[in-house]
C-alpha cells in the first residue's frame, strides 16, 4: 500500500526521493510524487504510473538543487487515479503525504467549506493539509497537535512547513514510519527496504509521537513536548536483500530462499538440536499455563498458514483451536477470555484488520502471541509475545517464503506447547523436531522440480478457472495455491475440500478443466484418489501432487508432481513450494506483472 520516504540532509534529495521511492514500489501503487525545498519554495511533481514516469518528469523539470523533501506512492483509496489526487498535496503553507485513512474527512471538509476553503482533489489526505494549515500560526508542533486532535482513522504524514525549509515534521497513529539518522542526513520511510541503504539502525517512531527531522539529528517528543529516546532497532540483512540477486522477479527469488529462511527460523529455536526453546525469543513456558482454547486470526496467505497450524496444534494438544478471518473475527462478538491464547500471525506486521483483532485481544485479557516477519511493525509492539519468522525482507506482493516461514513457527509453538502440556513426550518432541528440520533440505529439493513445472503452466496459461482440491492439510494447501494462483495469473480458481466437490462444485467440472489434486497424506489418500476419479470421469486435466513413494495409477492424471519423502504431517512445506511455481510460471506465461499484480499492495494498512 502507500509508500513515504522523507529526506534531509546533505545530498541531493531528489535522488533520495526517486530512489527510496523505487525500493518502496513493491508494496502496489497506482501514482506518485515528491515535493522538496527550493529556497523557502515547495516544488511539487507527481503523476499517475510508475516512478519511471515521475522519474521522467524530474529530469525534464527545471534543474534545481534541494537538500529536503517528500515522496509518496499513492494506492488509491479516496478519489480516482489521477495527478491531482496524488501526493503530496499542498494547501497554504503546509505540504504533506500521507498513508491511511481519515474516517472524518467528510465532516471536516464541510467546516473547512464554512470557513470558505475549498479542496482540489477528492482526496481524504488534501482535507488533512487544509486542516493543520487553519490550525498554523507559525508552531508546526502546535498546529500537528491540535490537527491530530480533530482526526479519526489511521495516518502517517510527513509534513514539509513553507516557514522551515529543511525541516520534515512526521506523525503516525496505526500506519508505519520508520526512521533512522546517517552520514547522508535524516531519513524517514514507511519501510526499513527504503532506509537500509543508508543505515541498518533504526527506530519505530513511536504512536502519536512527532518526529521532527533535520540534516543534523531527528528530535522525538511524545504528546506533551517531552523528547524521548526511541529504541534502537538493527537490521541483520543488507541491501543486496531487497534486490533480485540475478532473478528476474522478486518472487522467484523469494521462493528459492525458502530453505534459507527456514533454516533461519527453525534452528536458533531448538536447543541442543533437540527440542524446542523460546528462551532467546522471551517467551516464557508458563504462556501455555491454563490455556484452554487458541484462536489464530490472520488475513489472506497468513490465515491459510493458520489453517494448516490448527490442524497440527489440534492433533498434538487436544484443545479446541479455531481460525479467523481478521476481518470477520473483529465484528463477531468473539469468545475470548485470560484462558484463550490468541496466535495473530503477519508478514508486514501492519494489516490492519489483523492489527485490530489483536487489540480486541488484549482488551479481553487473553494471552497474544504473534507471528510476525517485520521486527519492531505495530503487531509485534502490540502482542504480549513475538516469535518473529527470520525469512526477511518479502518484497513481491505474492508471499512465499513468509508463508512456509510461518508454518515452521507454529509446527514449533504446537510442538513446544504440548511438550508442556504433556500431551506429547519429550521422544515424541524429539522426534517431531528431527521431521521439522527434515523439512530445510527437502525444500531445497522440491526447487529442482522447477523447469518441470515451468513446462506444466504452458498448459494453464490460458485456462478460465482452475480448481484445487485436497483434503485434511491438503485443503489448507489448496486455499493456499488457489490464492497464489488467482492474485499474480489473474486466472479464476477455487479451492475445495475434495469430499465436498460432489455437494455442488462437481457442476462446473467439464472437459479440460484445471484440476490440482493434492494427494500428500497416506491416511486419507485413497479417498483423494476417489475424488480424482470423479473429476476425470468428468474429463478434467489433472494435475497431481504426491508425497514420495505414492502408488499412483497414471490413468488418473494428466501430470504427475513427485514431492520429495517426507513424514504427512511435513508435506505442507513441500505442496507450498510447488503451488508457488505453479502460479509463478503461470503468471510467467501470461506476461504479466508477478511481483506488483493490479489492484494489490503487500502491505494492507487500511480496514
Ligand atoms: C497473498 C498475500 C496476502 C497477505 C495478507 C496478509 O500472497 O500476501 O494475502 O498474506 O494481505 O498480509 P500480512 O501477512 O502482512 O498480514
Amino acid at each position: 500500500m502507500c509508500g513515504i520516504i522523507g529526506f534531509t540532509g546533505y545530498s541531493e534529495a531528489k535522488n533520495v526521493l526517486l530512489e527510496g521511492l523505487e525500493a518502496l514500489e513493491y508494496r502496489g501503487y497506482d501514482s506518485a510524487g515528491i515535493a522538496f525545498f527550493h529556497g523557502d519554495r515547495v516544488n511539487t511533481i507527481k503523476t499517475t504510473g510508475k516512478v519511471s514516469s515521475l522519474r521522467d518528469k524530474v529530469l525534464l523539470s527545471a534543474e534545481t538543487m534541494s537538500t529536503c523533501g517528500i515522496g509518496h506512492t499513492r494506492w488509491a483509496t479516496h478519489g480516482g487515479v489521477t495527478d491531482t489526487n496524488s501526493h503530496p498535496h499542498t494547501f497554504g503553507r503546509v505540504t504533506l503525504i500521507h498513508n491511511g485513512i481519515i474516517e472524518n474527512y467528510h465532516e471536516l471538509e464541510l467546516e473547512l467549506a464554512d470557513a470558505g476553503k475549498y479542496p482540489v482533489s477528492q482526496t481524504d489526505t488534501e482535507i488533512a493539509a487544509m486542516l493543520i494549515d487553519s490550525l498554523y500560526e507559525g508552531d508546526a508542533i502546535a498546529a500537528i497537535k491540535k490537527a491530530i486532535a480533530r482526526l479519526d482513522g489511521a495516518y502517517a504524514f510527513c509534513i514539509l512547513f513553507s516557514e522551515e525549509p529543511e525541516v520534515i515534521y512526521c506523525i503516525r497513529n496505526g500506519s508505519p514510519l520508520v526512521a533512522c539518522h546517517a552520514k547522508e542526513g535524516s531519513v524517514i520511510a514507511s519501510d526499513m527496504v527504503a532506509l537500509i541503504k543508508y543505515s541498518r539502525e533504526y527506530f519505530v517512531l513511536p504512536e502519536l509521537h512527532i518526529a521532527r527531522l533535520t540534516k543534523e539529528n531527528i528530535t522525538v517528543t511524545d504528546l506533551n513536548e517531552t523528547v524521548i529516546t526511541p529504541k534502537m532497532l538493527y537490521v541483520n540483512w543488507d541491501v543486496t536483500a531487497a534486490q533480485k540477486g540475478g532473478y528476474p522477479h522478486f518472487m522467484l527469488k523469494e521462493i528459492h530462499e525458502q530453505p534459507e529462511s527456514l533454516r533461519s527460523t527453525i534452528i536458533p529455536r531448538i536447543k541442543n538440536k533437540q527440542l524446542p526453546d523460546f528462551s532467546a525469543d522471551g517467551i516464557p513456558e508458563q504462556i501455555f499455563d491454563g490455556i484452554n482454547r487458541v484462536i489464530i486470526a490472520a488475513c489472506g496467505t497468513a490465515m491459510h498458514a493458520g489453517l494448516v497450524g490448527k490442524v497440527m496444534m489440534e492433533r498434538l494438544l487436544r484443545i479446541p483451536v479455531t481460525v479467523e478471518i481478521a476481518s470477520e473475527f473483529r465484528y463477531q462478538d468473539p469468545i475470548i477470555d485470560e484462558t484463550t491464547l490468541v496466535i495473530t500471525i503477519s508478514q508486514s506486521g501492519e494489516t490492519a484488520d489483523t492489527l485490530a483483532a489483536l487489540r480486541l485481544a488484549n482488551e479481553h485479557h487473553a494471552t497474544t502471541l504473534s507471528v510476525v516477519n517485520v521486527k519492531g511493525s505495530s503487531i509485534a509492539r502490540e502482542s504480549d509475545y513475538v516469535l518473529y519468522t527470520h525469512a526477511g525482507p518479502e518484497i513481491a506482493v505474492a508471499s512465499t517464503k513468509a508463508y512456509t516461514a510461518q508454518l515452521s513457527c507454529l509446527y514449533l509453538i504446537a510442538y513446544h506447547f504440548a511438550l508442556i502440556k504433556g500431551t506429547i513426550t519429550e521422544t515424541e518432541c524429539i522426534s517431531n523436531i528431527e521431521e521439522l528440520q527434515s523439512v530445510i533440505p527437502a525444500v531445497e529439493k522440491t526447487l529442482d522440480l522447477a523447469e518441470d513445472i515451468n513446462k506444466i503452466c504452458a498448459n494453464l496459461k490460458d485456462k478460465e478457472d482452475i480448481f484445487f482440491i485436497g483434503r485434511g492439510l491438503d485443503y489448507a494447501l489448496s486455499c493456499e495455491g488457489s490464492i497464489k494462483l488467482k492474485e499474480i495469473s489473474y486466472i479464476h480458481s477455487e479451492a475445495y475440500a475434495a469430499g465436498e466437490l460432489k455437494h455442488g462444485t462437481l457442476s462446473l467440472v467439464t472437459t479440460g478443466i484445471p484440476v490440482i489434486a493434492l494427494a500428500t497424506q497416506s491416511g486419507i489418500y485413497n479417498k483423494m484418489i476417489s475424488n480424482i476419479k470423479e473429476v476425470r470421469a468428468r474429463e478434467a486435466f489433472v494435475i497431481l501432487i504426491t508425497n514420495g513413494n505414492a502408488k499412483v495409477d497414471s490413468s488418473i492424471c494428466d501430470y504427475h508432481i513427485t514431492l520429495p519423502e517426507l513424514a504427512d504431517n511435513m508435506a505442507p512445506f513441500t505442496t507450498a513450494v510447488v503451488l508457488q511455481l505453479l502460479a509463478y510460471y503461470t503468471s510467467v506465461h501470461r506476461g504479466l506483472n508477478v511481483d506488483q499484480p493490479r489492484n494489490l499492495a503487500k502491505s494492507v494498512t487500511v480496514e
